[in-house]
């Protein structure tokens, strides 16, 4: 699994729900060192004054640096700053939902689009090259994806960076092989955390993955299973492996149309039950 006491740098602390915390979590679990980086001291405050999930303990136990991607000083001075590092995780994203996401999705808020492009691919390739030289005896570096082979209603150009991101990786893989440097992505099923929660109609993707995916899929609970993927591809179990999307969905993103009802895992009942105790409401059918 991950390297024991090798430093893994996970970029995109929001709060205790963010997928980069359970990543950060799973890699401590075996034996990593593990830097989160919040995108700048504001946000940082509000995580500490408002988060009751986690103990004053625990907060100051987490090392965490700033950096906001859109800034290429900030992202060399954090490598610079850390020195040799074993991985990297890119769990960043941003598009104005006003403009970006939504019903229609045409805006000619073409700012709103480029700055959406910037922090949720671009900056992937940034962070790659500063990272790069301190990923001593090659490393690995691993962004978030959502599944972007299908058009999801409201997704909008979210799901054309989440495109180009994966593109990207896959870009990234060619380039940086010869170093031993991997490069791979996880597609994740549809988990509450405040990203998504900006999404429009959030709860109709929570509805969908209940029509598809054949294993259950639990918005909360499997942060968990992300990170795990997340661990093996950042460790040395996976040293052959780049260039990759890794679907981490429960299937979902290999059925054809809905699941049948009985090959559906939850009844009615538990999947209204699990979506209330996850904070969702879900859509009518
Ligand atoms: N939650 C889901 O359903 C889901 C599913 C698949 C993939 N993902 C992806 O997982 C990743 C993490 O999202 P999350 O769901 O944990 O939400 P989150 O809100 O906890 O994390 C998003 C992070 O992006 C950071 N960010 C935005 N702009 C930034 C900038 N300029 N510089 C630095 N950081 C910046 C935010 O501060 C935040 O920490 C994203 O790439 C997201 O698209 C999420």
């Amino acid at each position: 699994m991950v390297q024991k006491d090798g430093l893994y740098v996970i970029m995109g602390l929001l709060d205790a729900d963010s997928i980069a915390y359970a990543i950060g979590q799973e890699i401590q679990r075996w034996g990593g060192q593990v830097v989160y980086t919040v995108q700048n001291e504001r946000l940082k405050r509000i995580f500490f004054d408002r988060s009751d999930k986690l103990t004053a303990e625990e907060k100051a136990a987490l090392r965490i640096e700033f950096c906001d991607v859109t800034k290429e000083v900030e992202v060399r001075d954090l490598f610079e700053r850390l020195g040799p590092v074993c991985g990297v995780v890119h769990s960043i994203a941003f598009a104005n939902p006003k403009t970006c996401l939504g019903e229609n999705i045409f805006t000619n808020a073409v700012d709103d689009l480029k700055n959406a492009f910037h922090i949720s691919c671009a900056s992937l390739a940034t962070v790659a090259h500063y990272a790069l030289p301190h990923l001593k005896n090659g490393g690995a570096i691993l962004a978030l994806t959502f599944e972007s082979r299908k058009a999801f209603p409201f997704y909008n150009w979210m799901g054309v960076n989440k495109a180009a991101l994966e593109a990207l990786v896959r870009a990234l893989a060619r380039q940086y092989g010869h170093q031993l440097v991997r490069v791979n992505a996880i597609s994740a099923g549809p988990l509450l955390t405040k990203a998504a929660k900006a999404i429009p109609h959030y709860s109709h993707l929570a509805r969908v993955w209940r029509k598809m995916s054949p294993l259950p899929w639990d918005v909360m609970e499997d942060k968990t299973e992300v990170a795990n993927a997340a661990a093996f591809l950042l460790g040395n179990l996976s040293k052959k492996i780049t260039g990759q999307i890794i679907y981490v969905d429960g299937g979902a993103s290999i059925v054809g149309g809905d699941l049948l009802p009985q090959e559906r895992p939850h009844g009615e009942e538990e999947v209204h039950a699990l979506a209330e105790q996850s904070g969702l409401t879900l859509s009518p059918e």
